[in-house]
């Protein structure tokens, strides 16, 4: 089961040294895929990518800004004339900003929404159109707990809004592309292991703790196992659907 031999898997936002990508990214080879690594951030894609080469996987690194169309279709060319297809894609690339409604202004609500809803759609439309050729394709998109209740640890209203937008966009594409054989499928992690998490202070920590009934952070492996199975053959009746991965934190 969940076998990925010769797919072909696309991971946004994998050039973080400790976030999510470079797990799913590491996760996806290990099961036999080839893995494509996308990052605005050219250092980090580049030691990524030559981590998984050094341990014998087969990994291709692309820097770019997927806020931007002609960025995002060179990128589709490159796996395209790279690998040939795409199987999976994995929208993880996302940012967000601690602030108040009070405070925020339209260019940070552009911001957020540039990278976390805007910059997916582009990448995800373009996808399709190779899925939709191939008459297979699996979509996961990192959606939030926060973007079901609001009230992320470690962002505002607009991530907030931006991942709740990410839910609906993928129902939607779900109703588009089943006939062609793609799914699309979001999970939604509450408070993960990542540098954020490692930034708090035990002051700042323990009401965050407190309010998870497992009384820990998620670790990234854990978020992998639930992508996997969304973008595995095996999960082929699934699609616009989403999956709560955050300790009991939020149950619906
Ligand atoms: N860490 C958590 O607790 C948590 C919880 C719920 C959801 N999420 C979501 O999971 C995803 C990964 O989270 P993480 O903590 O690993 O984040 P991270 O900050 O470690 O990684 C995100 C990556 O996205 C990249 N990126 C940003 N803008 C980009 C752009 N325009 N083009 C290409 N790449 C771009 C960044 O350079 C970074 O490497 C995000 O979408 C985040 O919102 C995280």
């Amino acid at each position: 089961m969940f076998e990925f031999k010769d797919q072909v898997v696309l991971v946004t936002g994998a050039g973080s040294p400790r976030g999510m990508g470079r797990v799913f990214a590491q996760t996806f080879a290990e099961l036999g895929a080839k893995v494509v690594l996308c990052d605005i951030n050219k250092e980090g894609v580049d030691a990524n990518v030559k981590e998984l080469t050094a341990a014998g996987f087969e990994a291709a690194g692309f820097a770019g800004n997927l806020c931007k169309e002609d960025e995002v279709t060179s990128l589709v060319d490159f796996v395209l004339e790279r690998y040939g297809r795409i199987d999976v894609l994995i929208n993880n690339a996302g940012i967000s900003q601690k602030v108040t409604v009070a405070d925020m202004t339209l260019k940070d609500m552009e911001r957020i929404f540039s990278v976390n809803m805007f910059a997916l759609f582009l990448l995800t439309k373009t996808v399709c159109e190779v899925m939709k050729k191939q008459n297979y394709g699996r979509i996961v998109h990192l959606s939030s707990v926060s973007g079901k209740r609001g009230g992320g640890v470690f962002g505002g209203a607009h991530y907030s809004a931006s991942k709740a937008a990410v839910l609906g966009f993928s129902k939607n594409l779900a109703r588009e592309v089943s006939q062609y054989g793609i799914t699309t499928n979001c999970v939604c992690p509450g408070l993960i292991n990542t540098d954020i998490w490692k930034s708090m202070s035990p002051e700042q920590a323990k009401p965050v703790i407190d309010a998870i009934p497992m009384g820990r952070p998620g670790e990234p492996e854990e978020v992998a196992s639930a992508i996997v199975f969304l973008a595995s053959k095996e999960a082929s009746y699934i699609t616009g659907e989403e999956i709560d991965i955050n300790g009991g934190s939020h149950m619906d």
